[in-house]
């Protein structure tokens, strides 16, 4: 490996989502990735048990997209997305929509995960309002759940460190409890008990009224906050409650999308169909950044046939909506996924990677293992302060040979949907050992 660690050029990349001091006294860069494998700059390879960030079920370095990526480049390389078209946005939403359910055909494009969260709440809005109920303006999201870091995603979100420095967000916007309960503790796949939290959405409806309610967001798994996987029947009864009250029900499949359950979407997964799906990462296997928002027909018809011929009807957009590369990454990456069977594969390999992943219950420092598809998140007891614990086992994965995703002191699995059980084994292994030692 011929990369060399800049040793004095750490100091002005302020990192996301990072312990920055920490880091910069012991980086952990990493400098190349092929397949599921990262390395680092000490020329040392790495299992990557997190897809990058949930974004690379492809694994790294596939060259049809990187070429796909190259002669888009140099055929058109930008274009504006206002007024102009660009065949690959059209082609990429044809291809999005079929795997959509039902008839949520109609895709608009944003840069990442977040930005379609706050797109889809626009939509509501401007949905509402067309039809004479621009009363409707409160939010429903719910404890624990990631929705971005924008100021509508944080407020239906709720993971608490990623609100609590940011003033008071958006007004009106409700919670709904947590799925997470004790009876479901170390239960693969969905819990038994805790539908009736979704009832938390009625009680909202009667003590705000429901034409007070715009739209009801949830992650079908709810994933950065550590994989918590819907009780049985409570999405069904989300979809019931929004439907007796013309709530809208918005999936957020940022991460559960594209396969990561074993169908192309957590909605198919669970045989819950929403009125929209925001969704981000795989669409692109990571290498460019997008989003999107899928919506049903109604709502692009109700938005955009109200409009006087020749308006515009929908006042919002980003400079790189269906960026042309972006699409043509996303194009290429979906017809892999299509071609090469990719959901399946997950589908096939998942019973076998949870049976791996519940073996670590028994460990003493796990106290609960949950997953679904090839998603799992296992929690282990808290030592040092909130999230402290978790940050010592990240390094040491690290140390082991590992990239792992770590929320607090939950550590996050989401291996890449290519993955053979050999790379389960490697990586369930070091798990193993190093949770043992704690
Ligand atoms: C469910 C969900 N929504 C939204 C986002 C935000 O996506 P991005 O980081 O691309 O803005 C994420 C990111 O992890 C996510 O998991």
């Amino acid at each position: 490996m011929n990369v060399q660690y800049p040793g004095n050029t750490l100091e002005n990349f302020w990192m996301p989502f990072s312990a920055n001091r920490d880091f910069k006294e012991n980086p952990r860069l990493l400098v190349k990735a092929e397949g599921v494998y990262f390395w680092n700059h000490q020329g040392d390879r790495l299992l990557d048990t997190c897809s990058g960030l949930f974004c690379v079920p492809l694994g790294h370095g596939r060259k049809d997209i990187a070429d796909a990526v190259a002669n888009q480049l140099t055929h058109l390389d930008y274009a504006p997305p206002f007024q102009y078209g660009t065949p690959g946005a059209f082609e990429l939403a044809r291809l999005i929509s079929d795997i959509t359910p039902d008839d949520l055909n109609h895709v608009f494009f944003t840069n990442s995960g977040s930005e379609a969260v706050e797109t889809a709440m626009k939509i509501a809005l401007m949905y509402h309002r067309v039809r004479g109920q621009s009363q409707r303006q409160r939010f429903v999201g719910r404890e624990r759940a990631y929705h971005g870091v924008n100021f509508g995603g944080i407020s239906v979100g709720g993971m608490v460190k990623n609100r609590e420095a940011y003033g008071l967000a958006l007004p009106g916007v409700l919670h709904m409890r947590h799925t997470w309960l004790e009876e479901n503790r170390n239960t693969p796949g969905q819990g038994e008990h805790g539908a009736d939290l979704a009832n938390d959405l009625q009680r909202f409806v009667e003590l705000h009224g429901a034409d007070t309610i715009a739209a009801c967001f949830v992650e079908p798994i709810a994933g950065s906050t550590g994989i918590l996987v819907p009780p049985k029947g409570y999405l069904e009864r989300l979809r019931e409650i929004c439907d007796e009250h013309h709530i809208l029900l918005v999936f957020d499949e940022v991460i559960c999308g594209f396969g990561r359950l074993g169908t192309e979407f957590g909605a198919q997964a669970f045989g819950v169909t929403p009125d929209m799906m925001t969704m981000a990462k795989a669409l692109t296997n990571g290498v460019i950044p997008m989003g999107a928002v899928a919506v049903r027909d109604g709502i692009y018809d109700t938005i955009v046939n109200q409009a006087p011929a020749g308006g515009i009807e929908f006042f919002h957009g980003y400079t790189y909506s269906a960026h042309p590369v972006a699409c043509a990454a996303g194009i290429t990456v979906q017809n892999i996924y299509k071609e090469e069977g990719v959901f399946q594969q997950a589908a096939d390999l998942a019973p076998y990677f949870q049976e791996r992943v519940f073996d670590l219950k028994d460990l003493p420092v796990t106290t609960d293992v949950r997953g679904y598809g090839l998603l799992a998140g296992i929690d282990m007891a808290p030592e040092g302060g909130f999230g402290a614990r978790g940050f010592a086992v990240l390094k040491e994965l690290f140390q082991e040979g590992l990239v792992c995703r770590m929320t607090a002191d939950t550590l996050i699995l989401s291996p890449p949907l290519v993955s053979e059980r050999s790379h389960i084994d490697r990586m369930m292994d070091t798990i193993k050992a190093v949770l043992g030692r704690q």
